[in-house]
């Protein structure tokens, strides 16, 4: 077993995320390019490696990102309702001359990668040209929740950031507000009835409570404008 297949997180019945395994935890901030869009990812404070440790998901902790149980005394619903299809069967494709683009929509996190100089729903269809080419793999590589992931046609190979297993607490300082988990390299997600999510090198958990598809986020921290007082 690889250190990679100890950490894990597993979603607490109505309760918190349970993460053991030494998983990594760090602040990550969306940081816009001149023109207000999402353009790099900012690492911030870097939380002290614990063997294990709660990460409140009813978004009412007062000592976030750790869960404190206000999710007992707010009554909070944290029911999974997302479905466990495999993403392929989530996704609709869209084919470019040199990449192939697979879209989930319901896993998106508004992180909004997706839009500089172009949307990259238009773009794909312009992947000749070397530079659309690049910023298409650098849009659909920056997106958290892996919900755009992209293929190289001539060698089916998925085009996938390098991303070392960890837990992001992702903020949004555009937005005002702070989003989701952003889990990277692979760590292990486990529902409350004992089975497990897809493997993925990128998903993002709620945080917030708001989301409709959890324990995904499906962006709804931007309209609840969730604070984690971290920033
Ligand atoms: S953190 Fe994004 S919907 Fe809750």
């Amino acid at each position: 077993m690889t250190d990679t297949d100890a950490m894990r997180i597993v979603v607490r019945p109505h309760g918190p995320y349970r993460v053991t395994g030494k998983v990594p935890l760090a602040v990550w901030r969306i940081t816009p390019n001149a023109r207000g869009e999402s353009w790099e990812w900012t690492e911030g404070r870097r939380f002290p490696i614990q063997d294990e440790y709660d990460l409140c998901r009813c978004g009412q902790s007062r000592n976030k990102p750790f869960c404190d149980n206000s999710h007992l005394k707010v009554g909070f619903e944290g029911k999974e309702t997302a479905t466990r299809r495999p993403i392929e069967r989530q996704s609709e494709l869209l084919e470019g001359p040199t990449h192939i683009l697979s879209d989930a929509e319901g896993l998106c996190a508004f992180a909004r990668f997706c839009d500089p100089g172009g949307k990259i729903w238009s773009l794909i269809e312009r992947t000749n040209d070397p530079k659309i080419r690049d910023l298409v793999v650098r849009e659909a590589s920056h997106c958290p929740s892996g919900r755009l992931v992209l293929r190289d046609r001539a060698t089916g190979a998925t085009v996938e950031p390098e991303l070392p297993p960890s837990i992001g607490l992702v903020e949004d300082p555009a937005l005002e507000c702070s989003g989701p988990l952003w889990v990277r390299g692979g760590v292990i997600v486990e529902s409350a009835d004992g089975t497990r999510y897809e493997r993925r090198n990128r998903v993002t958990l709620c945080r917030c409570g708001a989301s409709t598809n959890l324990p995904f986020c499906n962006g709804s921290h931007a309209s609840v404008h969730f604070q984690d007082g971290l920033v």
